[in-house]
Protein backbone atom coordinates (compact mmCIF):
# COMPACT_ATOMS: atom_id res chain seq x y z
CA UNK A 1 0.00 0.00 0.00
CA UNK A 2 1.31 3.25 -0.37
CA UNK A 3 0.69 6.73 1.74
CA UNK A 4 0.87 10.29 1.10
CA UNK A 5 3.31 12.46 3.16
CA UNK A 6 2.82 16.20 3.57
CA UNK A 7 4.81 18.67 5.00
CA UNK A 8 2.81 21.33 5.78
CA UNK A 9 2.85 25.34 6.02
CA UNK A 10 3.26 26.28 2.12
CA UNK A 11 1.39 28.69 0.66
CA UNK A 12 -0.09 27.07 -3.09
CA UNK A 13 0.05 29.72 -5.44
CA UNK A 14 -0.22 28.93 -9.27
CA UNK A 15 -2.42 27.74 -12.06
CA UNK A 16 -4.26 24.15 -11.68
CA UNK A 17 -5.90 22.65 -14.46
CA UNK A 18 -9.04 20.86 -12.96
CA UNK A 19 -9.44 17.30 -14.84
CA UNK A 20 -13.20 15.83 -16.46
CA UNK A 21 -15.22 15.03 -13.74
CA UNK A 22 -15.62 11.26 -12.54
CA UNK A 23 -19.13 11.59 -12.11
CA UNK A 24 -20.14 12.87 -15.43
CA UNK A 25 -17.41 10.46 -16.81
CA UNK A 26 -19.12 6.89 -15.32
CA UNK A 27 -22.90 7.57 -16.73
CA UNK A 28 -21.19 8.71 -20.09
CA UNK A 29 -19.55 5.41 -20.80
CA UNK A 30 -22.13 3.83 -20.14
CA UNK A 31 -24.37 5.42 -22.65
CA UNK A 32 -21.76 3.82 -24.91
CA UNK A 33 -23.89 0.72 -24.42
CA UNK A 34 -26.73 2.48 -26.02
CA UNK A 35 -25.30 3.01 -29.21
CA UNK A 36 -23.67 0.06 -31.78
CA UNK A 37 -21.50 2.43 -33.45
CA UNK A 38 -19.55 4.04 -31.02
CA UNK A 39 -19.84 6.53 -28.42
CA UNK A 40 -16.23 8.95 -28.14
CA UNK A 41 -15.64 10.76 -24.59
CA UNK A 42 -12.76 13.54 -24.58
CA UNK A 43 -11.18 14.58 -20.92
CA UNK A 44 -11.75 11.97 -19.71
CA UNK A 45 -9.92 11.89 -16.47
CA UNK A 46 -6.83 8.77 -15.33
CA UNK A 47 -8.94 7.69 -12.21
CA UNK A 48 -9.04 4.00 -11.01
CA UNK A 49 -12.87 4.07 -11.25
CA UNK A 50 -12.48 4.88 -14.39
CA UNK A 51 -10.50 1.82 -15.72
CA UNK A 52 -12.62 -0.47 -13.44
CA UNK A 53 -15.64 0.87 -15.52
CA UNK A 54 -13.98 0.16 -18.73
CA UNK A 55 -13.25 -3.19 -17.94
CA UNK A 56 -16.79 -4.08 -16.91
CA UNK A 57 -17.69 -2.49 -20.18
CA UNK A 58 -15.36 -4.57 -22.50
CA UNK A 59 -16.87 -7.98 -20.02
CA UNK A 60 -20.04 -6.39 -21.71
CA UNK A 61 -18.53 -6.82 -25.03
CA UNK A 62 -18.01 -3.28 -25.99
CA UNK A 63 -14.50 -2.30 -27.81
CA UNK A 64 -12.44 0.48 -25.75
CA UNK A 65 -10.00 2.40 -27.78
CA UNK A 66 -7.51 4.97 -26.25
CA UNK A 67 -6.42 7.44 -28.16
CA UNK A 68 -3.95 9.00 -25.19
CA UNK A 69 -3.99 12.94 -25.25
CA UNK A 70 -0.25 12.98 -24.00
CA UNK A 71 0.39 12.63 -19.92
CA UNK A 72 0.76 16.23 -18.96
CA UNK A 73 -0.92 17.54 -15.84
CA UNK A 74 -3.79 19.20 -17.65
CA UNK A 75 -5.08 16.55 -20.17
CA UNK A 76 -7.83 14.14 -20.35
CA UNK A 77 -7.73 10.61 -22.44
CA UNK A 78 -10.20 10.46 -25.39
CA UNK A 79 -11.82 6.96 -25.15
CA UNK A 80 -14.16 5.61 -27.66
CA UNK A 81 -16.63 3.12 -26.28
CA UNK A 82 -18.38 0.77 -29.32
CA UNK A 83 -21.43 -2.16 -28.16
CA UNK A 84 -21.50 -3.05 -31.79
CA UNK A 85 -23.18 -6.16 -30.02
CA UNK A 86 -23.93 -7.06 -26.41
CA UNK A 87 -22.00 -10.27 -25.34
CA UNK A 88 -22.68 -10.58 -21.90
CA UNK A 89 -25.69 -8.85 -19.86
CA UNK A 90 -24.07 -9.69 -16.91
CA UNK A 91 -22.20 -7.39 -14.35
CA UNK A 92 -21.03 -9.80 -11.58
CA UNK A 93 -20.55 -9.25 -8.05
CA UNK A 94 -16.23 -9.34 -7.76
CA UNK A 95 -17.08 -5.99 -10.80
CA UNK A 96 -19.55 -4.34 -8.90
CA UNK A 97 -18.88 -4.42 -5.72
CA UNK A 98 -15.21 -2.72 -6.51
CA UNK A 99 -17.49 0.17 -7.92
CA UNK A 100 -20.76 0.97 -7.10
CA UNK A 101 -21.51 3.12 -10.15
CA UNK A 102 -21.22 -0.19 -11.91
CA UNK A 103 -25.18 -0.49 -11.54
CA UNK A 104 -25.33 2.13 -14.30
CA UNK A 105 -24.82 -0.01 -16.75
CA UNK A 106 -28.22 -1.88 -15.38
CA UNK A 107 -30.28 0.96 -17.67
CA UNK A 108 -28.65 0.78 -21.06
CA UNK A 109 -28.26 -3.23 -21.00
CA UNK A 110 -32.52 -3.48 -20.14
CA UNK A 111 -33.32 -0.79 -23.37
CA UNK A 112 -30.45 -2.57 -25.75
CA UNK A 113 -30.95 -6.16 -24.82
CA UNK A 114 -34.78 -6.49 -22.94
CA UNK A 115 -32.49 -7.99 -20.02
CA UNK A 116 -29.99 -6.75 -17.47
CA UNK A 117 -28.29 -9.40 -14.51
CA UNK A 118 -26.56 -6.75 -12.45
CA UNK A 119 -25.04 -7.78 -9.06
CA UNK A 120 -26.78 -5.68 -5.81
CA UNK A 121 -23.63 -2.89 -5.49
CA UNK A 122 -23.89 -3.48 -1.16
CA UNK A 123 -23.24 -0.19 0.78
CA UNK A 124 -20.07 1.48 1.00
CA UNK A 125 -18.44 3.25 3.99
CA UNK A 126 -20.57 6.28 4.05
CA UNK A 127 -23.58 4.51 3.83
CA UNK A 128 -25.99 1.60 2.77
CA UNK A 129 -26.77 2.91 -0.60
CA UNK A 130 -29.58 1.18 -1.71
CA UNK A 131 -30.84 1.08 -5.71
CA UNK A 132 -34.94 0.91 -4.62
CA UNK A 133 -35.71 3.71 -6.46
CA UNK A 134 -34.00 2.48 -9.60
CA UNK A 135 -35.49 -0.84 -9.87
CA UNK A 136 -39.00 1.34 -9.00
CA UNK A 137 -38.27 3.56 -11.87
CA UNK A 138 -37.29 0.57 -13.96
CA UNK A 139 -40.99 -1.09 -12.98
CA UNK A 140 -42.50 1.97 -13.87
CA UNK A 141 -41.90 2.39 -17.61
CA UNK A 142 -42.60 -1.47 -18.04
CA UNK A 143 -39.76 -3.55 -16.85
CA UNK A 144 -40.09 -6.86 -14.61
CA UNK A 145 -37.73 -7.17 -11.61
CA UNK A 146 -36.80 -10.48 -9.77
CA UNK A 147 -33.85 -9.79 -6.57
CA UNK A 148 -31.83 -13.56 -6.37
CA UNK A 149 -28.40 -14.51 -5.27
CA UNK A 150 -27.62 -10.94 -4.53
CA UNK A 151 -28.39 -10.28 -8.37
CA UNK A 152 -31.23 -7.75 -9.50
CA UNK A 153 -32.68 -9.69 -12.91
CA UNK A 154 -34.45 -6.41 -14.90
CA UNK A 155 -36.58 -7.87 -18.03
CA UNK A 156 -38.98 -6.90 -20.63
CA UNK A 157 -39.77 -4.32 -23.05
CA UNK A 158 -39.79 -0.89 -22.05
CA UNK A 159 -42.81 1.40 -22.73
CA UNK A 160 -42.11 4.49 -21.19
CA UNK A 161 -44.10 5.72 -18.14
CA UNK A 162 -44.21 8.46 -15.62
CA UNK A 163 -41.39 8.19 -12.85
CA UNK A 164 -41.72 9.81 -10.18
CA UNK A 165 -39.06 10.12 -7.16
CA UNK A 166 -39.60 10.43 -3.59
CA UNK A 167 -36.33 11.68 -3.05
CA UNK A 168 -33.94 13.23 -5.55
CA UNK A 169 -31.44 10.88 -6.52
CA UNK A 170 -28.43 10.66 -8.84
CA UNK A 171 -27.67 7.50 -9.89
CA UNK A 172 -31.40 6.41 -10.70
CA UNK A 173 -32.06 9.39 -12.58
CA UNK A 174 -29.47 8.49 -15.14
CA UNK A 175 -29.96 4.92 -15.03
CA UNK A 176 -33.56 5.69 -15.98
CA UNK A 177 -32.80 8.46 -18.33
CA UNK A 178 -30.68 6.27 -20.24
CA UNK A 179 -33.34 3.52 -20.37
CA UNK A 180 -36.12 5.62 -21.09
CA UNK A 181 -34.27 7.01 -24.56
CA UNK A 182 -34.95 3.27 -26.59
CA UNK A 183 -38.08 2.54 -24.32
CA UNK A 184 -41.20 2.33 -27.07
CA UNK A 185 -42.73 5.32 -25.68
CA UNK A 186 -42.75 8.79 -23.84
CA UNK A 187 -41.10 8.73 -19.62
CA UNK A 188 -41.99 11.90 -17.45
CA UNK A 189 -39.31 11.73 -15.26
CA UNK A 190 -40.05 14.04 -12.00
CA UNK A 191 -38.55 15.55 -9.11
CA UNK A 192 -35.06 13.85 -11.30
CA UNK A 193 -31.56 15.14 -9.71
CA UNK A 194 -30.57 18.69 -11.52
CA UNK A 195 -26.85 17.91 -10.80
CA UNK A 196 -24.61 19.55 -13.42
CA UNK A 197 -23.51 15.32 -14.50
CA UNK A 198 -27.33 14.88 -15.39
CA UNK A 199 -27.39 17.53 -17.72
CA UNK A 200 -23.72 16.76 -19.22
CA UNK A 201 -25.48 12.64 -19.58
CA UNK A 202 -28.73 14.66 -21.24
CA UNK A 203 -26.74 16.47 -23.44
CA UNK A 204 -24.76 13.41 -24.80
CA UNK A 205 -27.63 11.52 -25.37
CA UNK A 206 -29.09 14.16 -27.13
CA UNK A 207 -26.06 14.18 -29.66
CA UNK A 208 -26.51 10.44 -30.03
CA UNK A 209 -29.93 10.89 -31.32
CA UNK A 210 -32.40 11.05 -27.95
CA UNK A 211 -35.01 13.17 -27.55
CA UNK A 212 -34.86 14.26 -24.27
CA UNK A 213 -36.57 17.51 -23.08
CA UNK A 214 -36.40 19.32 -19.68
CA UNK A 215 -32.79 19.12 -19.39
CA UNK A 216 -31.56 20.95 -16.22
CA UNK A 217 -34.92 21.12 -14.73
CA UNK A 218 -36.63 18.53 -12.31
CA UNK A 219 -38.79 17.36 -14.78
CA UNK A 220 -37.29 15.31 -17.71
CA UNK A 221 -39.60 14.26 -20.72
CA UNK A 222 -38.09 11.42 -22.88
CA UNK A 223 -39.56 10.23 -26.12
CA UNK A 224 -37.89 6.72 -27.13
CA UNK A 225 -36.57 6.17 -30.44
CA UNK A 226 -35.63 3.20 -31.91
CA UNK A 227 -31.85 3.71 -32.03
CA UNK A 228 -29.14 6.01 -30.70
CA UNK A 229 -26.18 6.93 -32.87
CA UNK A 230 -22.20 7.06 -32.96
CA UNK A 231 -21.10 10.61 -31.00
CA UNK A 232 -18.42 12.95 -29.72
CA UNK A 233 -18.80 14.43 -26.24
CA UNK A 234 -16.46 15.95 -24.11
CA UNK A 235 -16.43 15.83 -20.03
CA UNK A 236 -17.46 18.67 -18.22
CA UNK A 237 -14.61 19.73 -15.67
CA UNK A 238 -15.23 18.29 -12.24
CA UNK A 239 -16.52 20.82 -9.99
CA UNK A 240 -16.06 18.69 -6.78
CA UNK A 241 -11.83 18.68 -7.54
CA UNK A 242 -12.02 22.11 -8.60
CA UNK A 243 -14.02 23.02 -4.89
CA UNK A 244 -11.32 21.26 -3.15
CA UNK A 245 -8.62 23.26 -4.56
CA UNK A 246 -10.19 26.04 -3.61
CA UNK A 247 -10.57 25.17 -0.16
CA UNK A 248 -6.78 23.83 -0.88
CA UNK A 249 -5.99 27.87 -2.19
CA UNK A 250 -7.69 29.25 1.08
CA UNK A 251 -6.37 27.02 3.46
CA UNK A 252 -2.54 27.62 3.06
CA UNK A 253 -3.09 31.28 2.57
CA UNK A 254 -2.58 31.15 -1.59
CA UNK A 255 -3.68 31.69 -4.72
CA UNK A 256 -4.68 29.40 -7.45
CA UNK A 257 -5.97 29.70 -11.21
CA UNK A 258 -8.53 26.69 -11.53
CA UNK A 259 -8.34 25.91 -15.44
CA UNK A 260 -11.58 24.82 -16.77
CA UNK A 261 -14.44 25.73 -18.66
CA UNK A 262 -18.00 27.10 -17.01
CA UNK A 263 -16.16 26.48 -13.22
CA UNK A 264 -18.63 29.36 -11.82
CA UNK A 265 -21.82 27.41 -13.46
CA UNK A 266 -20.39 23.59 -12.60
CA UNK A 267 -19.84 25.17 -8.83
CA UNK A 268 -22.91 26.13 -7.66
CA UNK A 269 -24.15 25.82 -4.46
CA UNK A 270 -20.45 25.52 -3.57
CA UNK A 271 -18.73 28.83 -4.17
CA UNK A 272 -21.64 30.25 -2.21
CA UNK A 273 -20.68 28.61 0.59
CA UNK A 274 -17.16 29.52 -0.11
CA UNK A 275 -17.62 33.07 -0.28
CA UNK A 276 -19.73 33.34 3.21
CA UNK A 277 -16.39 31.31 4.40
CA UNK A 278 -14.31 34.41 3.16
CA UNK A 279 -13.38 32.94 -0.36
CA UNK A 280 -12.91 35.37 -3.28
CA UNK A 281 -13.49 34.32 -6.95
CA UNK A 282 -12.21 36.17 -9.65
CA UNK A 283 -13.01 34.54 -13.50
CA UNK A 284 -10.84 34.45 -15.77
CA UNK A 285 -9.91 33.56 -19.35
CA UNK A 286 -9.12 30.20 -18.55
CA UNK A 287 -10.84 29.14 -15.72
CA UNK A 288 -11.85 31.36 -11.96
CA UNK A 289 -8.72 32.74 -9.49
CA UNK A 290 -9.43 31.71 -6.00
CA UNK A 291 -8.06 32.80 -2.87
CA UNK A 292 -9.12 33.68 0.66
CA UNK A 293 -9.83 37.34 1.13
CA UNK A 294 -8.54 39.52 3.95
CA UNK A 295 -10.29 38.22 6.97
CA UNK A 296 -9.53 34.87 8.44
CA UNK A 297 -11.71 31.74 7.51
CA UNK A 298 -15.23 33.17 8.42
CA UNK A 299 -17.47 30.25 10.43
CA UNK A 300 -20.21 29.26 8.51
CA UNK A 301 -23.34 27.36 8.98
CA UNK A 302 -23.86 24.58 5.82
CA UNK A 303 -26.56 22.12 5.07
CA UNK A 304 -25.22 19.49 2.26
CA UNK A 305 -28.60 19.40 -0.83
CA UNK A 306 -29.39 18.11 -4.15
CA UNK A 307 -27.96 20.79 -7.10
CA UNK A 308 -28.20 23.54 -6.76
CA UNK A 309 -27.51 23.50 -2.42
CA UNK A 310 -24.60 23.13 -1.34
CA UNK A 311 -22.98 19.17 -2.59
CA UNK A 312 -22.63 16.38 -0.06
CA UNK A 313 -19.53 15.49 -1.98
CA UNK A 314 -17.31 18.83 -0.52
CA UNK A 315 -18.95 18.39 3.30
CA UNK A 316 -15.75 17.03 4.20
CA UNK A 317 -13.20 19.26 2.62
CA UNK A 318 -15.36 22.60 4.19
CA UNK A 319 -15.01 20.55 7.12
CA UNK A 320 -11.15 20.72 7.22
CA UNK A 321 -11.25 24.71 6.25
CA UNK A 322 -13.62 25.25 9.63
CA UNK A 323 -11.33 23.36 11.49
CA UNK A 324 -9.37 27.03 11.03
CA UNK A 325 -12.48 29.49 11.38
CA UNK A 326 -12.79 32.16 13.03
CA UNK A 327 -15.71 31.07 15.81
CA UNK A 328 -17.43 28.55 15.13
CA UNK A 329 -18.91 26.57 12.20
CA UNK A 330 -22.05 23.81 12.08
CA UNK A 331 -22.36 21.66 9.76
CA UNK A 332 -25.33 19.31 8.23
CA UNK A 333 -25.27 16.12 6.09
CA UNK A 334 -28.29 15.61 4.74
CA UNK A 335 -27.90 13.24 2.18
CA UNK A 336 -25.60 10.14 3.55
CA UNK A 337 -26.21 8.48 6.40
CA UNK A 338 -22.59 7.36 7.66
CA UNK A 339 -20.39 10.87 6.01
CA UNK A 340 -18.27 12.04 8.88
CA UNK A 341 -15.41 9.53 9.48
CA UNK A 342 -13.25 12.32 8.61
CA UNK A 343 -14.35 14.01 12.18
CA UNK A 344 -12.07 11.41 14.43
CA UNK A 345 -8.96 11.75 11.89
CA UNK A 346 -9.00 15.46 11.77
CA UNK A 347 -9.27 15.19 15.78
CA UNK A 348 -6.44 13.91 15.48
CA UNK A 349 -4.87 16.82 14.21
CA UNK A 350 -5.93 18.90 17.06
CA UNK A 351 -9.09 20.04 15.38
CA UNK A 352 -12.36 20.82 18.09
CA UNK A 353 -15.37 19.06 16.09
CA UNK A 354 -18.61 17.80 18.04
CA UNK A 355 -20.72 15.39 16.15
CA UNK A 356 -24.71 14.94 17.12
CA UNK A 357 -26.68 13.03 14.69
CA UNK A 358 -26.18 14.34 11.67
CA UNK A 359 -24.58 18.08 12.43
CA UNK A 360 -21.00 18.77 13.21
CA UNK A 361 -20.13 21.84 15.01
CA UNK A 362 -16.55 22.97 14.46
CA UNK A 363 -15.20 25.34 16.96
CA UNK A 364 -12.16 27.48 15.04
CA UNK A 365 -8.41 26.90 16.56
CA UNK A 366 -5.43 28.73 15.74
CA UNK A 367 -3.85 25.27 13.80
CA UNK A 368 -3.70 22.55 13.14
CA UNK A 369 -0.97 19.63 13.71
CA UNK A 370 0.58 17.20 11.49
CA UNK A 371 0.26 13.50 12.41
CA UNK A 372 -0.51 10.19 10.55
CA UNK A 373 -4.13 9.55 9.55
CA UNK A 374 -6.20 7.00 7.80
CA UNK A 375 -8.89 7.53 4.89
CA UNK A 376 -11.86 6.21 5.14
CA UNK A 377 -13.67 6.89 1.63
CA UNK A 378 -12.45 9.38 -1.58
CA UNK A 379 -13.93 12.67 -0.01
CA UNK A 380 -12.78 12.57 3.66
CA UNK A 381 -9.24 11.36 2.33
CA UNK A 382 -9.55 14.64 0.44
CA UNK A 383 -9.99 16.37 3.62
CA UNK A 384 -6.78 14.80 5.80
CA UNK A 385 -4.76 15.92 2.56
CA UNK A 386 -5.95 19.66 3.14
CA UNK A 387 -5.57 19.42 6.68
CA UNK A 388 -1.94 18.13 6.13
CA UNK A 389 -1.51 20.94 3.53
CA UNK A 390 -2.29 24.11 6.41
CA UNK A 391 -1.00 22.02 9.33
CA UNK A 392 2.22 22.69 11.24
CA UNK A 393 4.68 19.60 10.58
CA UNK A 394 4.31 16.25 8.93
CA UNK A 395 1.03 14.45 7.82
CA UNK A 396 1.03 10.34 6.37
CA UNK A 397 -2.49 10.15 4.88
CA UNK A 398 -2.44 6.19 4.81
CA UNK A 399 -5.09 4.14 2.65
CA UNK A 400 -4.69 6.82 -0.16
CA UNK A 401 -6.22 4.12 -2.56
CA UNK A 402 -9.39 5.85 -1.72
CA UNK A 403 -7.69 9.17 -2.99
CA UNK A 404 -6.86 7.34 -6.67
CA UNK A 405 -10.23 7.00 -7.27
CA UNK A 406 -11.47 10.43 -8.04
CA UNK A 407 -8.62 12.87 -7.83
CA UNK A 408 -6.13 12.64 -10.94
CA UNK A 409 -2.37 13.31 -10.38
CA UNK A 410 -3.47 14.43 -6.77
CA UNK A 411 0.09 15.04 -6.13
CA UNK A 412 1.85 16.25 -9.30
CA UNK A 413 -0.81 19.00 -10.04
CA UNK A 414 -0.24 20.43 -5.48
CA UNK A 415 2.97 19.88 -5.88
CA UNK A 416 3.29 22.27 -8.87
CA UNK A 417 1.55 24.78 -6.88
CA UNK A 418 3.91 24.77 -4.06
CA UNK A 419 2.69 21.65 -1.94
CA UNK A 420 5.25 19.41 -0.48
CA UNK A 421 4.16 16.60 -1.08
CA UNK A 422 4.95 12.87 -1.93
CA UNK A 423 3.63 9.76 -2.35
CA UNK A 424 5.65 6.99 -0.51
CA UNK A 425 5.28 2.95 0.06
CA UNK A 426 3.52 2.44 3.49
CA UNK A 427 5.16 -0.72 5.12
CA UNK A 428 3.02 -0.02 8.59
CA UNK A 429 -0.13 -2.44 6.68
C1 LIG B 1 -23.93 10.05 -6.76
O1 LIG B 1 -24.12 8.89 -5.97
C2 LIG B 1 -22.44 10.34 -6.72
N1 LIG B 1 -21.71 9.23 -7.31
C3 LIG B 1 -21.99 10.55 -5.28
O2 LIG B 1 -20.60 10.90 -5.31
C4 LIG B 1 -22.77 11.73 -4.70
O3 LIG B 1 -22.41 11.90 -3.35
C5 LIG B 1 -24.28 11.43 -4.80
O4 LIG B 1 -24.63 11.17 -6.17
C6 LIG B 1 -25.13 12.60 -4.32
O5 LIG B 1 -24.84 13.73 -5.05
C7 LIG B 1 -21.62 9.16 -8.67
O6 LIG B 1 -22.16 9.97 -9.38
C8 LIG B 1 -20.85 8.01 -9.23
P1 LIG B 1 -27.91 9.31 -4.90
P2 LIG B 1 -25.57 8.14 -5.98
O7 LIG B 1 -28.66 8.23 -5.57
O8 LIG B 1 -26.19 8.28 -7.30
C9 LIG B 1 -30.49 7.46 -1.39
C10 LIG B 1 -18.36 10.77 -4.68
O9 LIG B 1 -17.79 11.04 -3.61
N2 LIG B 1 -30.96 6.47 -2.36
O10 LIG B 1 -28.13 10.72 -5.35
O11 LIG B 1 -25.39 6.77 -5.44
C11 LIG B 1 -29.02 7.32 -1.06
O12 LIG B 1 -28.80 6.34 -0.06
C12 LIG B 1 -19.66 10.02 -4.66
O13 LIG B 1 -17.94 11.11 -5.81
C13 LIG B 1 -31.97 5.57 -2.02
O14 LIG B 1 -32.47 5.60 -0.90
O15 LIG B 1 -26.36 9.02 -4.92
C14 LIG B 1 -28.67 8.70 -0.58
O16 LIG B 1 -29.06 8.82 0.78
C15 LIG B 1 -20.08 9.62 -3.25
N3 LIG B 1 -32.39 4.67 -2.93
C16 LIG B 1 -29.55 9.61 -1.43
O17 LIG B 1 -30.59 8.76 -1.94
C17 LIG B 1 -31.87 4.62 -4.20
O18 LIG B 1 -32.32 3.79 -5.01
C18 LIG B 1 -28.84 10.25 -2.62
O19 LIG B 1 -28.18 9.21 -3.32
C19 LIG B 1 -30.83 5.52 -4.53
C20 LIG B 1 -30.41 6.44 -3.60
Amino acid sequence: MEKIVIKGGHRLEGQLPISGAKNAALPLMCAGLLAKDGLTLHNLPHLADIKTLASLLTELGSTISYDEEGWDIGSGQTVTIAASHIASTTAPYDMVRKMRASILVLGPLLAREGEAIVSLPGGCAIGNRPIDLHLKAFEDIGATIELKDGYVRASGKLTGGTVHFPIVSVGATENILMAACLADGITIIENAAKEPEITDLATCLVAMGAKISGIGTSRLEVEGVNELHAAEYTVMPDRIEAGSYTVAAAMTGGELELLGDNLPYVMTGTLEILKQAGLVFTETERGLLTRLGPEKIIGINAVTQPFPGFPTDMQAQLMAMMTLCDGASVITETIFENRFMHVPELCRMGADITVNGSTATIRGIEKLLGAPVMATDLRASMSLVLAGLAAEGVTEVKRIYHLDRGYERLVQKLGSCGAKISREKDNDI
